[in-house]
């Protein structure tokens, strides 16, 4: 089932998310819908608090940003209570868009890479380490499960710049191709 995508403005997207107890809910049908969600919407990550469910869980499929550079053909995941234990190496900038802030790409700086802990969806825990286009993929939906957005990494000039369009999304005036569910609605 397709989930309606939280907009920019949504207090969820704000809030840090809680842990999630095994047995606690039917995940397998919620990861499901999120991988259908996702599709549908183009995305290579989806995290829970945008399809409005407060917990720590984030699906990613990188396929299609992969290229002759960096395969993502094998990078399709589940991160159940992630934990980013490290962060290291040079910071480098990515244009970056989201889901839930349609038409809106800005340059974010991150480090290149990270040691995650976490769980798969037949709660086996990991332990990797990731680097460049996967590490920011897992870096920017790690930070929708702590309620932060890439918009909040930009300069108070570039937010100043783009508070017209961000206010838009939040009231619903935008047209996404895929169903979203905006603040108060
Ligand atoms: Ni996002």
């Amino acid at each position: 089932m397709i989930l309606p995508v939280v907009a920019y403005g949504h207090p969820i997207l704000k809030k840090e998310a809680v842990d999630i107890e095994k047995g606690e809910m039917d995940l397998d049908s919620l990861i499901k819908d999120m991988f259908e969600t996702m599709y549908n919407a183009h995305g290579v990550g989806l995290a829970a608090p945008q399809i409005n469910k407060g917990i720590r869980l984030f699906i990613v499929d990188g396929e299609p940003m992969g290229d002759e550079n960096e395969s993502m053909e094998d990078f399709k995941k589940v991160f159940i209570n992630p934990e980013i234990l490290e962060e290291d190496g040079e910071e480098w900038g990515m244009e970056e868009g989201c889901l839930s802030i349609p038409d809106i790409h800005e340059t974010v700086y991150r480090p290149e890479r990270l040691k995650i802990r976490y769980f798969d969806e037949k709660w086996v825990e990991h332990e990797e380490v990731y680097e460049g286009m996967r590490a920011r993929i897992i870096q920017h939906e790690y930070d929708h499960i702590e309620g932060v957005l890439f918009t909040d990494y930009l300069s108070s000039l570039k937010k100043r710049l783009l508070k017209k369009r961000l206010t838009n999304i939040s009231k619903g005036k935008i047209n996404p191709n895929y169903r979203m569910l905006f603040p108060g609605k």
